[in-house]
């Protein structure tokens, strides 16, 4: 079976190795394969510290991915050889003054009726938990099963895979997909030339919309969310372990890796596709970084850069079979892509090569946008998850 896929973010790359995998054709189509957010994100891997009410479905996809990520990051590191930087050792987060701290109360409450294990810390537990913390830091939540991995690294591993298992890359633009009696057929590239495929899986992030040739209302609008993130590094221990923390109400974020470097994320911002970096993104960051880890300041600073997150109508991702015969959709993880890449990978390597939705993705249909269920397929719903 030939598929093509239209962008090589993590979504695009993990689908293109899963069904390479499972024996299918598969060329991605992307002009910088490995960039965009996935070069720029975090990569913490928390449905629960993120959780926001309302989006259980969500959650439950969270869920689902990072029950997969071990096993998932094992199998890739074992084919390529490259080393993910991927830890499960918890994320703590932490609350700095009284109201951030009922806030994390609220949301622990919220999380247990959910049947999802989090551990309230106090101030004291915290701060033994992370020596470097503020000492007015007022108490935590510890979300023992989530974790991080560096997506610089986990991207390039992916691309790799995908090239073990035979996967064609062409590093060019796709300007539109082809339709033919009523059917995706391939792509056009940018250069006019063509890929036919019997399959074409949109991936391409917040450029979902720019591709040509779909019937109207096809893709939903997806939209860029700038996030803009710093890099400081470290000679000496810091911090253990990714680390939330809320700060009068605005979060922050501060991810440790092996060699010494901190990634400390991020802003949100709705700027349409601009991604220069601004002295007041920075300023944010580090004055936010700064009340709960004052030493933060001692460190290098090596890096600031600013990606674009594809965010959806309900900021949920968007996945599955079209209106349109064999076009899909594979985009809108908005702050999740890294986290959801194993099971978006999953998800959509069923939808391609068995032409079923799995329960877990069911929720992320791209017709749940449209009142008629205009824009989602008639049939084909099924099968197990
Ligand atoms: N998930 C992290 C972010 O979007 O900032």
């Amino acid at each position: 079976m030939d598929i093509v896929i239209i962008g090589a973010g993590v979504i695009g790359l993990a689908t293109a190795w899963r069904a390479a995998a499972r024996g299918a054709a598969v060329t991605l189509v992307d002009p910088e394969p490995a960039s965009g957010a996935s070069s720029v994100a975090a990569g913490m891997l928390t449905p629960v510290s993120e959780l926001t009410y309302g989006e259980e479905p969500l959650l439950r996809l969270g869920l689902a991915s990072r029950e997969r990520y071990g096993a998932f990051i094992a199998e890739l590191e074992e084919l390529t050889g490259h080393d993910t930087g991927y830890r499960g050792d918890g994320i703590l987060e932490v609350a700095f003054d009284s109201d951030d701290l009922g806030y994390l109360d609220d949301l622990r409450r919220f999380q247990e009726s959910l049947g999802i294990r989090v551990e309230a810390l106090t101030g004291r537990e915290c701060r033994k938990a992370e020596p470097m913390l503020a000492p007015g830091v007022r108490g935590g939540l510890l979300a023992p099963e989530d974790g991080s991995v560096d997506p610089r690294r986990l991207a390039p591993a992916l691309l790799a895979a995908a090239g073990r298992l035979g996967v064609r890359l062409v590093r060019r633009r796709a300007a539109a997909v082809i339709v033919e009696n009523d059917a995706a057929a391939g792509v056009r590239l940018d250069d006019g030339s063509e890929i036919r495929a019997a399959k074409v899986l949109l991936a391409a992030g917040p450029w979902s919309g720019d591709v040509e040739g779909l019937p109207p209302g096809v893709v939903p609008p997806v939209r860029p969310v700038k996030g803009q993130v710093i890099r400081l590094r470290t000679r000496v221990p810091f911090l253990r372990r990714a680390t939330r923390g809320l700060v009068r109400g605005s979060s922050v974020y501060l991810v440790p890796r092996a060699d010494g470097e901190i990634v400390i994320g991020a802003t949100q911002e709705e700027l349409g596709f601009d991604t220069r970096v601004t002295a007041g993104g920075v300023w944010e960051l580090l004055r936010d970084a700064r009340e709960l880890l004052p030493g933060v300041t001692e460190l290098e600073f090596t890096e600031v850069s600013a990606g674009l997150r594809p965010g959806s109508p309900d900021n949920a991702p968007v996945m599955g079979p079209t209106a349109l015969p064999g076009f899909f959709l594979g985009t809108g993880h908005f702050r999740n892509g890294i986290l959801l890449a194993p099971v978006s990978a999953d998800v959509l390597t069923e939808v391609l090569l068995d032409g079923t939705v799995p329960e877990v993705g069911r929720p992320f249909a791209p017709g749940r946008f449209d009142a008629a269920g205009a824009n989602g397929p008639k049939t084909r719903v099924g099968g197990a998850s």
